[in-house]
């Protein structure tokens, strides 16, 4: 799940170990370092479970070397074990390499190696990879990165590799098809550095080359990086200045890394709205939007594709640009729009939303509709992704590296963006009147001290996380904009405390999961003061009649639900459309202390990855 590398006059050892736990966020389930000694030995070292684990081996053994590879897995072919973990070695014990991804031919290109003798230690599909390297080494007597470049027209499937050769240790040679890849490079080309993502080398570097599909890296200290198209043909290495603090990268006193960015939500979202939203002119400015004016406004739809967190937020965008643009918009799971043969039209646009920039299903999504002539704009956070690469045109969130693996501060970063891009275009359209866009964009720029409101209720939501935490399932209800945000509830709470939990727009629970209501059943009510109030009110008696606990998120002053719920939490009064900004917030909240209740890993839940670079 995560890579990385380096080259120069430092000793590797520290720099991958710290790389390593830098990319701890995205999820895994072992750890492994490949060094090349001071005395040119390749020694490595593999173990399951966390980074730590690796450390406590390496800390007796050599670790010296000014050349190495790292890398964090997370599971697709092969158990988590230090046997399956990376890098692997070839037979001849020459070469090493590390990958993301998944080589989908494997099994084939195993039976071939194994007829020339090849014994594979591993269940992995990586391991094929490195023989095959060295099986073309030894027989076309080829140099390192054109043993490579031919090893990669004989694979199928998604990678980014980095790999080493003990005989020639003043090089690396990498990769790329679908996973990222980026080369940090140090002063004067003296030293190297690499990762699946900047943040484990900002520190050392904020000049980035980012390697694009199909093509090989050689790097090699002193000279300047060589990139090869997967073709043989010379490519030029962009570089990229890089402009991230490391602050963004520490947890600021906060215990954990998911509180750090709930808290941090005001800011973001005014570095969000920053030049965009400009109360003094009672204007939204946003430059794809000036740059493709004509497309969008003359689009015919807009289809909306994402995964998790990010297809809630596009589920509140549909709704907005629906009503302030009128434009009818698809929300579809990236992982079935690509497989499912959809129509797509050349007035069409089509809109990512990613986080990180580098969810496989939604970069082929969004490869398909590129294919089929759409305009394809992305609302992403990761600055330089794939996602934002393939972009025609689109808006960063800029919310800053967000490093809890349950996704909190990207997800109102997505819908501040989103909402600023359908008043803006309902602008344009003449759809939406002057007075409400006016007072949306009064509103916005209100929004990050309402959070703060919110935020300072924290002691009181924690007390009424607790009374959730014994909880085996739970159900999250909401209507309107609302119903996004029970979604989201849920599975904020699923993910990090392993609690059951379902969002339902709420007028459906009437249709199944009011079965399920008894005393010992939670659920979760949005029920702020907006146009559909008192039908979930209505919801609401439902359940209390059949003696389910009610937690309801209210607006400031309420009443009626606080008649009927077992506790409520208050929210600042705010427009219909807006409200999701604020009503998640307790949510996240809530998921939040449940999971710390239960003494479990808020940062890096069981089995989850941050960003999901695998289909
Ligand atoms: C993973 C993460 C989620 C995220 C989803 C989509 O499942 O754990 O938090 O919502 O991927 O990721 P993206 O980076 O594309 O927003």
């Amino acid at each position: 799940c995560g890579i990385v590398g380096y080259i120069g006059f430092r000793n590797a050892y520290p720099i991958l170990i710290k790389g390593l736990k830098r990319l701890e966020y995205r999820g895994y389930d072992s750890a492994g370092v490949a060094l090349i000694s001071d005395s040119g030995d390749m020694n490595v070292y593999k173990e399951k479970g966390k980074v730590v684990n690796l450390e406590r081996i390496v800390e007796s053994h050599d670790c010296s070397g000014c050349l190495g590879i790292a890398h964090t897995r997370w599971a697709t072919h092969g158990e988590p074990s230090a046997v399956n973990a990376h890098p692997h070695v070839s037979q001849n014990e020459r070469l090493a390499l590390v990958h993301n991804g998944i080589i989908e031919n494997y099994s084939s290109l195993r039976d071939l190696l194994e007829k020339e003798g090849y014994v594979f230690k591993s269940s992995t599909d990586t391991e094929i990879l490195v023989q095959l390297i060295s099986f073309i080494q030894d027989r076309q007597k080829k140099d390192l990165e054109g043993a490579v470049l031919e090893a990669l027209h004989r694979v199928i499937g998604a990678y980014a590799i980095a790999v080493i050769d003990k005989s020639t240790p003043d090089k690396i040679v990498v990769a790329r098809k679908s996973s990222p890849l980026v080369i940090g490079i140090g002063e004067d080309n003296k030293e190297f550095f690499l990762a699946s993502d900047a943040l484990p080398i900002i520190e050392y570097t904020n000049q980035m080359v980012y390697l694009n599909d199909n093509e090989v890296a050689l790097i090699k200290v002193g000279n300047n990086v060589e990139i090869r198209n997967f073709d043989n043909c010379g490519v030029k290495a962009e570089i990229t200045e890089v402009d991230m603090s490391l602050e963004a990268l520490e947890k600021g006193g906060y215990e954990h890394f998911m509180l750090k960015e709930i808290f941090d939500q005001p800011k973001c979202i005014i570095d969000c709205m920053r030049g965009r939203l400009l109360p003094d002119k009672k204007k939204i400015v946003l430059s794809a939007i000036n740059m493709h004016r004509e497309r969008l406004l003359r689009a015919n739809r807009f289809i909306i594709v994402a995964c998790g967190t990010s297809w809630h937020a596009g589920l509140i965008g549909k709704q907005m640009i629906e009503q302030w643009c009128k434009i009818p918009v698809e929300v579809e799971y990236a992982s079935e729009f690509r497989y499912r043969n959809p129509v797509i039209q050349p007035n069409d646009v089509v809109i990512a939303i990613s986080q990180s920039g580098e969810t496989a299903d939604t970069m082929a999504a969004f490869e398909l509709a590129k294919k089929h002539g759409a305009l394809c704009f992305g609302i992403v956070n990761g600055v330089g992704s794939s996602i934002s690469r393939e972009s025609d045109t689109g808006i960063y969130i800029h919310v800053g590296p967000e490093i809890g693996v349950a996704s909190t501060k990207a997800f109102t970063g997505q819908v501040t963006v989103l909402t600023l891009f359908s008043l803006a275009l309902g602008h344009e359209l003449g759809v939406i009147g002057q007075v409400e866009y006016e007072q949306h964009i009064d509103e916005l720029a209100r929004i990050p001290r309402k959070i703060e409101e919110i935020l300072k209720k924290d002691d009181c939501i924690k007390k009424i996380a607790h009374s959730l935490k014994d909880a085996r399932n739970s159900l999250y209800m909401g209507r309107g904009f609302n119903y996004p945000v029970a979604l989201e509830g849920a599975l904020k709470l699923k993910e990090i405390s392993y609690i059951h939990a379902e969002g339902y727009p709420a007028a459906e629970m009437k249709h199944g999961s009011i079965a399920l209501v008894d005393e010992d059943m939670p659920v979760v009510f949005v029920a702020t003061h907006h146009q559909l109030y008192k039908k979930i009110i209505s919801n609401i008696e439902e359940v209390k009649s059949r003696n389910g606990r009610i937690i309801a998120i209210v607006t400031e002053g309420d009443e009626e639900v606080k008649k009927l719920a077992e506790s409520v939490i208050e929210i600042p009064p705010t427009l219909p459309t807006i409200v999701p900004l604020l009503s998640v917030i307790p949510l996240q909240l809530i998921a939040y202390h449940v999971a710390v209740d239960k003494g479990l890993n808020v940062d890096q839940p069981r089995n989850l990855a941050k960003a999901v670079t695998v289909e």
